[in-house]
Order: C-alpha cells, then sequence, then structure tokens
C-alpha cells in the first residue's frame, strides 16, 4: 500500500513528525517537491533534528530516502545535511536523488531577496532560492543534478545562467557573484553525492511493480500550492496531490491512500492573508504554547485558529481519506476554543462556507466562529483515544462532521509515542 502524507495548512503542520512515525513498515520514503525551505522536525532518540531535504523515513531502519526530480536541491545543503545525520549515527546509503532534480545554485539565494523589490508585495520567503530555481526549470535554464557529474559541462551550463544573472543584479546595484568562487565547493559536494544520483523515475516504477510500499513525503501545505494556494503570498512549487506525479514520476495507480495532516489550530510564517489570525495575549499564549518558530528561519510564526472553511477546500481538491491531527494537547490549557465555520464578506455582508483563494476576496473575509469549551487537562500522556476528554473528543467529532473525513491518528506531543490511533 502507498501512501501519501501532506500538509493542509500554510506548512508546518507536523508532517516530520506524522511521517517519523508512520514510515515503519514503507520499502521507500519519498521527497516529491519543494526544496530546503522545507523544516521537518523528528525528535530521535530524543535528539531534536530538522531535516530540509532529506525524507523524514531516514530514521527508518530498512527504508529507502528518494528525493524526487521535482524537488530543487542545494547539493551543498544537502551534504551538511548528510553529514549531519551521519554524526547521529544513521549511515546514508540508502539514499537515491533524481539526476533531473533542478539545481539551486548561490545566485537563486541572491534573487531570492533581490526578487522581493519586484513584486507588487512581499512574501516573505525562507531565502533559500527556491522560486528562482523553479523560474530556471520553468524557463528551460536550469541546471540539473545529472549535470553536476560532469566538470565541463557543468562550468559551461552555470556559467552562461550566471553571466546572465549578473546583469540583472548589476541593475539592482547587488553585488555580483562569480562562478568561480563556488564552482570547486559544488565540484566537491558532485564527488559526494555521485553514488546517490540516479534515474529516480526508472527506480521508483521499478519498485512499485516489485510490490514495494512507498511512502510520499510533501513539504509545506496546501494553502502554499503555487496553482491553489493563497498566490501569490504562496512558494513555488505543487505541494497538492498533482505534485507527486510530475515530482517523482509515478502514475496515479501508485497513490492508494492519502492522510492529511492539520494542526488542532493554524499557522503561517511570512506574509499572506489568514482570516482566521488571532493578535494579543491569545497569540502570544499560543505561539508560546505550541513553541511556533519556524523550524528553516527561525521567524515567530502567525497563529490562529482552526479555519474548517480553508481545512474543507483543502482536504476536497487532495481527495484526503483521513486527517492526521496534531498538537492537540497545545490547547490544552484553553478555557474556550474556537474554530472558524465560515466568513462574512466585509463589504457585502455576505456569508460563505466556500474557500476562495485569491488573496484580495481573502482579505475581505470576516471569520464567523464556532465556540467550543475546552478540556483543561493534560493530554500529552495519553495512549489511548477513549481517554481523550470529552469535550477534546466533541472537539474532534466536529471537525470530522464539518470536514466529511475521518480523523484517524491525533498526536498530542513531540515524540513518536505521543501519537494516538482512533
Ligand atoms: P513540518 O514542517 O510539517 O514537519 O512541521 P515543523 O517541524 O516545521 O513544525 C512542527 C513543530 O511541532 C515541531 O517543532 C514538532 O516537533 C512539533 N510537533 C509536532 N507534533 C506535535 C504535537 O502533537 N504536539 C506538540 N506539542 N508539538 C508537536
Ligand atoms: P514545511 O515543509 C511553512 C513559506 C514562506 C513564505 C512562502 C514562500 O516546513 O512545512 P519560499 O521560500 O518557499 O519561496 O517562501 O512559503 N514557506 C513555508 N512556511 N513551512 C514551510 O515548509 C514553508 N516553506 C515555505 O514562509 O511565506
Ligand atoms: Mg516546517
Amino acid at each position: 500500500m502507498n501512501l501519501l502524507v501532506l500538509g493542509l495548512q500554510w506548512g508546518d503542520e507536523g508532517k516530520g513528525k506524522a511521517i517519523d512515525y508512520l514510515a515503519e513498515g514503507f520499502d521507500l520514503v519519498v521527497r516529491y517537491q519543494g526544496g530546503h525551505n522545507a523544516g521537518h522536525t523528528i525528535y530521535y532518540q530524543d535528539q531534536k533534528m530538522v531535516l530540509h531535504l532529506l525524507p523524514s523515513g531516514i530514521f527508518t531502519p530498512g527504508t529507502l530516502s528518494v528525493i524526487g526530480n521535482g524537488v530543487v536541491v542545494n547539493p551543498l545543503q544537502l551534504v551538511n545535511e548528510i553529514k549531519e545525520v551521519e554524526a547521529l549515527g544513521i549511515h546514508l546509503d540508502n539514499l537515491a536523488i533524481s539526476h533531473l532534480a533542478p539545481l539551486i545554485l548561490p545566485i537563486h539565494q541572491h534573487l531570492d531577496i533581490i526578487f522581493e523589490q519586484s513584486r507588487y508585495v512581499k512574501i516573505g520567503t525562507t531565502r533559500r532560492g527556491i522560486g528562482p530555481a523553479y523560474e530556471d526549470l520553468a524557463g528551460r535554464r536550469a541546471v540539473l543534478m545529472a549535470d553536476l557529474l560532469d566538470k565541463d559541462r557543468f562550468y559551461q551550463r552555470v556559467k552562461i545562467l550566471n553571466d546572465y544573472y549578473n546583469k540583472i543584479i548589476r541593475l539592482y546595484g547587488g553585488e555580483e557573484i562569480a562562478v568561480e568562487s563556488y564552482l570547486d565547493q559544488y565540484l566537491e559536494a558532485a564527488v559526494a553525492l555521485r553514488p546517490m544520483i540516479t534515474n529516480t523515475s526508472e527506480l521508483l516504477n521499478r519498485y512499485s511493480g516489485d510490490g514495494k510500499s512507498i511512502l510520499f513525503e510533501g513539504a509545506q501545505g496546501v494553502l502554499l500550492d503555487i496553482n491553489h494556494g493563497t498566490y501569490p503570498f504562496v512558494t513555488s512549487s505543487n505541494p497538492t496531490i498533482g505534485g507527486v506525479f510530475t515530482g517523482t514520476g509515478l502514475s496515479h495507480k501508485a497513490m492508494h491512500k492519502i492522510i492529511g495532516i492539520s494542526k488542532a489550530y493554524t499557522t503561517r510564517v511570512g506574509e499572506g492573508p489568514f482570516p482566521s489570525e488571532l493578535s494579543g495575549d491569545e497569540a502570544e499564549f499560543l505561539r508560546a504554547k505550541g513553541n511556533e518558530y519556524g523550524a528553516t528561519t527561525g521567524r515567530p510564526r502567525r497563529v490562529g485558529w482552526l479555519d474548517l472553511v480553508a481545512l474543507k477546500y483543502a482536504i476536497t481538491i487532495n481527495g484526503i481519506d483521513s486527517i492526521f491531527l496534531t498538537k492537540l494537547d497545545v490547547l490544552d490549557e484553553f478555557e474556550e476554543i474556537k474554530a472558524v465555520t465560515a466568513y462574512r464578506n466585509c463589504d457585502t455582508g455576505e456569508e460563505t462556507s466556500i474557500f476562495d483563494p485569491y488573496c484580495v476576496a481573502l482579505e475581505q473575509a470576516h471569520p464567523v466562529g464556532k465556540s467550543f469549551p475546552g478540556w483543561q487537562t493534560d493530554t500529552g500522556g495519553i495512549q489511548d483515544f477513549k481517554d481523550i476528554p470529552l469535550a477534546a473528543k466533541e472537539y474532534i467529532a466536529f471537525i470530522e462532521e464539518y470536514t466529511g473525513v475521518p480523523v484517524e491518528i491525533v498526536s498530542v506531543g513531540t515524540g513518536r509515542k505521543q501519537t494516538i490511533r482512533k
């Protein structure tokens, strides 16, 4: 059985923890989109590890980790991350990287900062060069992982791209980057990565044909999807279901079940509309309790109540089978919990439960909420669903009723063991 696990909100739903928990028994764990803008937190033997590029199955013995063609890869970041994981005693001879994965170059990181000035709004990207690298893929200019394996070919391709962008950098008065300043570092990384670079589409189809089980790991979240998210406040890839197929080379027949991850509330990093956002003391409390600071950039995350209108949209467009509800424990101390069930248009007063991702529509969406009594009980140690406080069960039941899909798993802490199957 192959399973897709993807984030249903604006990222950081707890995908790292969920994948680490679910990976047992899978033969392969595959990243299909995004890059090191992702920050997936896992506690491995009580040690915190944040993975940016490596699939979150690497701590599960016997699984092959795959970085698909849809992922944009900074080879230096990848080599560093491999070293970090190896320092924990995990040996990574079980990693395959697509030879078609587009490379992130230093020039892309530079452009990520410059391009913020070229938009009609600021997005607040992770500044990792993700957007510019995907732009080059669409522009047929990208340098691919396979190009890195031939020194002369790599130099020629990078030089053309680098010279082209230096002209733009000059225009903005920025500092130019010489290819020579990073060439050797990239070629060194190529030596380390060479044994892992392969045709992952062929590999995945062969393994799939042999009946091996695959766990697909989404990065970011549905509302950050370039096509279906809150554009332009989105990332540059497709975390939604379609990204799996374009980002791996597997067909829809390889997809058997889809679990969506959602926090019991909502967070967002960076700019963009957020109808259920909280401010003031309540926001401070929720941020502190949930430790809501970016795993990649350390930025404080914006926080708010669970937005069921947005959640239902995310579930619908991806055909989600069940929900993995995380961070329920973060709500333990609240006297009252709220969830957004509709939006009222600020100008017309009209109410709707249809999520329109167009940012102007969302900016006008005033949240209409439902209130729930808090359970004010520590849930962190609960092992069995029957021991979950009644008020929390009622909150979960309402989520199921509203969205029309079951909550299959509830997470009440950062550790693998703090996970409850219903
Ligand atoms: P990801 O990007 O979706 O993998 O999520 P992040 O790792 O960026 O952020 C999720 C944060 O919540 C991490 O610090 C996790 O360790 C933490 N976390 C995950 N599940 C739970 C949970 O059920 N309860 C609590 N308190 N923390 C959790
Ligand atoms: P994980 O996988 C949360 C956000 C950035 C910014 C927007 C565009 O850990 O859930 P980008 O650098 O991708 O061009 O930034 O997307 N963003 C994330 N927010 N979690 C992530 O990944 C994110 N990856 C990108 O903050 O608003
Ligand atoms: Mg994250």
